[in-house]
């Protein structure tokens, strides 16, 4: 039996650190310590804010159920610091999960991703490591990283033995204490040698505590690697596939919740990611695309890369369609009208603006000269221009290494409630499915608004004929076009 399994039989407490404290790190470690009060796990990061506040009231993301778990085990086998390297030296088992972005400069610019910051925690786990150690990819890495991270940990080893697993995350923002909880598969890729085996085994008992064993799969080191880009790429093709036949819903007179509801009822398909939206954002799905199609093109299979590259590119028809609706229903100009953007989160139940389509939708408007008003019920002001300030894909290098002062950007207010945002407004967007867009007072926000009044449904979150009972015009995503839009070409 290698030291790991070893130090699990014997050890009271067995030590997990987990590098970056972030959605994933944070979540995964404080649903590991709930579950395992025999572990004593420490989440370190570079962000002294970050660290401050999970150690605060207020933590640094909002996850449903997040607040409660971190509560019960915080302080007691679940710690939060910025000391990275003593707890990292301390550690049994490290998890790495550093972001992982898109590079924006070099080779593969815009395509390949970008391991500065994992290489820097390899190299920092080399430099500081004294006993053996089970170092585990937690984040979404290209296929074959585990080889590097093995090259540069074993050449700096001073006679410590690493064994590097891959650990995927599957978790969803908005639901991740859930999935987390109850994980459709948990996936663990190693070595195939002896001390591989008894690795995976070592991370297979942490889970063991909670999760049935044959939801946990163990597989060589590439297919885990690669599991979780295919993953991501399969569930981004389905939104891009019923987005995809929405457009054509709109110019035909089908309707596309109608056509989904059908589609998904064949059992080989299943009903789930099949709502077309304005479209799909998050930290990951692009990303991780952009990093697949990246593997296939050096790989020489350039058909295969140009086939996932569709995925990316008809979200972004997607979202230019959406502009160009709301544009050309408004007699082709937004110039000086004011719009209200309710929503901006890349999804419900997240903070989350990570590659949000809001932000293409409103820089979109923004190139019209519209003024927009936004309202988010879980972003702050601060993000919002952050956000819209920000080149593509440099969102996903954390704020605290980025250069600060990002230029104001005029014409957009943000609001504290969906009412501000569309008071005197000529139109209104829906980009977020928040439940509250549900259920707001649409006579009251008609009345308070400039005639014509529009409603562009993003997310197809409205009941469309209601709302035109009170006088609005709507357009709502792959639904059958209001007589207005007909007339107005909208060509992506
Ligand atoms: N967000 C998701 O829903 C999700 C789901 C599954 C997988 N993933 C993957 O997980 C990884 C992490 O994603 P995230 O959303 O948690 O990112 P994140 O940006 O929220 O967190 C990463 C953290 O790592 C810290 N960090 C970077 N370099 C460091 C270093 N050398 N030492 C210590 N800390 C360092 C950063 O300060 C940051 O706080 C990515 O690869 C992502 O693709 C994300």
């Amino acid at each position: 039996m290698g030291f790991v399994g070893r130090a699990l039989e014997i050890a009271n407490m067995v030590k997990i650190c987990c590098i970056g404290a972030g959605y994933v790190g944070g979540p995964t470690m404080a649903v590991i310590a709930l579950k395992c009060p025999s572990i004593e796990v420490v989440v370190v990061d570079i962000s002294a804010s970050r660290i401050a506040a999970w150690n605060g009231d207020q933590l640094p993301i909002y996850e449903p159920g997040l607040d409660d778990v971190v509560k019960q085990c915080r302080g007691k086998n679940l710690f939060f610091s910025t000391n990275v390297e003593v707890h990292v030296a301390e550690a049994d088992i490290i998890f790495v999960s550093v972001n992982t972005p898109t590079k924006t400069r070099g080779l593969g610019a815009g395509k390949a991703a970008d391991l500065t910051y994992w290489e820097s925690a390899a190299r920092m786990i080399a430099d500081v490591s004294r006993s053996d150690k089970i170092v585990v990819e937690k984040s979404t890495v290209p296929v074959k990283t585990a080889e590097a991270i093995e090259k540069i940990l074993t050449h700096n080893s001073k006679g410590v033995n690493y064994q590097i697993l891959s650990n995927p995350e599957f978790l969803a923002e908005g639901t991740a204490i859930q999935d987390l909880f109850t994980p459709d598969r948990v996936l663990i890729g190693g070595r195939e040698t002896p001390e591989g085996r008894r690795a995976v085994q070592t991370l297979k008992d942490v889970y063991a505590h909670w999760v049935p064993e044959d939801r946990i799969l163990t597989t060589n080191l590439w297919s885990a690697e690669l599991s979780k880009l295919a993953a991501n790429a399969f569930l981004a093709q389905r939104i891009s596939s019923v987005n995809a036949i929405s457009a054509l819903c709109e110019a035909t007179g089908a309707n596309v919740s109608e056509v989904a509801f059908a589609v998904g009822k064949d059992s080989r398909i299943g009903p789930k990611f099949l709502n077309a939206s304005v479209g799909f954002g998050g930290s990951c799905f692009q990303k991780d695309i952009l990093n697949l199609v990246y593997i296939c093109e050096c790989n020489g299979l350039p058909e295969v890369a140009n086939y996932w590259r569709q995925v990316i590119k008809i979200n972004d028809y997607q979202k230019s369609r959406f502009v160009n609706r709301v544009v050309s229903s408004m007699f082709n100009t937004v110039s000086g009208k004011k719009i209200a953007v309710l929503g901006f989160a890349f999804k419900k139940d997240t903070g989350d603006t990570r590659e949000t389509p809001a932000i293409d939708v409103c820089k979109g408007l923004l190139g019209d000269k519209a003024s927009i008003s936004i309202y988010d019920p879980q972003v702050t002001e601060e993000q919002i221009r952050r956000d819209l300030a920000m080149n593509k894909f440099d969102w996903d290098h954390p704020a605290h290494l980025q250069p600060t002062s990002p230029a104001a950007v005029k014409q957009v207010s943000v609001t504290w409630d969906a009412y501000a945002a569309a008071k005197g407004a000529h139109g209104v967007c829906i980009l977020t499915e928040w439940d509250e867009f549900r259920e707001l007072d649409y006579q009251m926000i008609y009345d308070n608004m400039q005639k014509p009044a529009f409603v562009f449904d993003g997310r197809n979150v409205v009941d469309a004929e209601k709302l035109r009972a009170i006088g609005f015009i709507v357009y709502s995503i792959g639904k059958p076009l209001d007589s207005w839009l007909k007339d107005m070409p909208a060509i992506a």
